[in-house]
């Protein structure tokens, strides 16, 4: 993350005051930067935020207003991008959700479908029985079919539930259109925090040989729109705040190009669906010492977010972060709790375990505050109100 240093942490203590605590101070200039690095080094890649990553509305307007297009997995996510078009006419709204939205969840609800159906949207299906549901309560969708790929090493895996093996995926595609469905492409995800690019390249050169195998067949698989078929790439590109000396994007960004070429015919429409990649250098975290304990001559602190709240991200995404003190001194190694009352609301426990490390501050008073950057992916986004406590605000630095 640029910009840290003396004006920034002065920044968040500012708004921190102003808002008052636990806030997620999310740099929305940060969110651009992201963007377009993405842009320059896949330029042949439209990029669909997953709004799942980060669904805070001014994060999903800021990248509206970048030209970005939309991976929505729920209708509350496709009504919060749907915001963004109001302004336009009925017919310019339509062609936004045509062209710039997917629904990516390859398992719908019925009421899902039925509400998706006069929008004509592109979906996501990976089954038989999808199939059916989709034919019966949204005949009007295009689809995409997700297959299963290798998520080796990737952080949080998501080939056990999802994506059609490659045996099943060219049965798949004739069944859809000989369902009279349009198939417009293929997808897949190799895992969120991917640093493996082998998983990349497995899953690229799995889905040429299924379109090969279509095409053999004498199926079309196209866009509706352009004829152009589509390759979905997913998600998975990672912060590299969270995975420091492996892979740089620069070095992800040209392998896949390279793939991409080798692979593919050059009518080939790329899509993928960033999520953290985009958002989660963006979003720091301020929050505020509430209580602090002595016990057997080592010191806790209480603080008022925790597990249940932005930190859930330590839970869902196998991600730590660390909490830093706005001042010097020395450190010392120290217990930091959540606020509810449950003993799991623990941030930072005290033994020192390198994947769950022990909190290291200065003697904190109470009242103090503390900081934790690179939240803003799965943070905010999986967090409750156990308890009774509230969910941490959100304040946005270059709006
Ligand atoms: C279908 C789909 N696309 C995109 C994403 C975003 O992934 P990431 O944040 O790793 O880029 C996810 C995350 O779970 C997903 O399920």
């Amino acid at each position: 993350m640029e910009g840290v240093g003396k004006d920034f942490l002065e920044k968040l203590q500012a708004v921190a005051r102003e808002t008052g605590t636990p806030v997620l101070v999310i740099d929305l200039e940060q969110v651009r930067r992201n963007y377009r690095r993405f842009q320059q080094l896949l330029p042949r890649v439209q990029i669909y935020y997953a709004v799942k990553a980060n669904p805070d509305p001014e994060v999903v307007r800021t990248l509206y207003q970048l030209g970005a297009s939309f991976d929505v997995a729920s209708l509350p996510e496709f009504h919060l991008v749907r915001e963004n078009i109001k302004h336009l006419l009925p017919a310019q709204q339509q062609e936004f959700i045509w062209d710039k939205i997917i629904y990516a969840h390859p398992v719908k609800m019925v009421n899902t479908l039925h509400e998706l159906e006069p929008y004509k949207p592109l979906v996501v299906y990976d089954n038989y029985d999808e199939l059916d549901k989709i034919k019966k309560h949204c005949p009007s969708a295009g689809l995409i079919l997700r297959l299963e790929v290798p998520n080796e090493g990737s952080v949080v895996n998501l080939s056990s539930k999802f994506g059609a093996s490659y045996e099943d995926a060219v049965a798949m595609v004739v069944r859809a259109v000989e369902m009279g469905f349009t198939v417009e492409g293929l997808s897949f995800h190799v895992g969120s925090q991917c640093t493996n690019l082998d998983n990349y390249r497995r899953a690229l050169s799995l889905s040429s040989r299924v379109f090969q195998e279509v095409s053999r067949r004498g199926i079309r698989i196209g866009n509706s729109r352009t004829g152009r078929r589509i390759m979905d790439i997913g998600g998975g590109f990672p912060a590299e705040e969270y995975a420091p000396g492996s892979i740089s994007f620069e070095h992800l960004a040209e392998s896949l190009k390279g793939m991409m070429k080798e692979l593919f015919p050059e009518e080939t429409e790329f899509i993928a669906e960033p999520g953290r990649f985009l958002v989660a250098n963006a979003g720091t975290l301020v929050v505020s010492v509430i209580g602090r304990a002595f016990r057997h001559g080592k010191v806790s602190y209480y603080i008022d977010d925790g597990l249940y709240g932005t930190f859930s991200g330590q839970v869902f995404d196998h991600q730590i972060y660390t909490l830093r003190a706005f001042r010097p001194g020395p450190v010392e190694k120290c217990t930091v709790f959540g606020p509810t009352c449950d003993g799991l609301d623990t941030v930072s426990p005290h033994m020192n375990d390198a994947a769950y490390p022990a909190a290291r501050l200065p003697r904190m008073e109470p009242g103090e505050l503390l900081y934790a950057m690179n939240m803003g992916a799965y943070t905010l986004a999986s967090a409750s109100r156990f308890n009774g406590f509230p969910l941490a605000r959100v304040a946005y630095l270059n709006r």
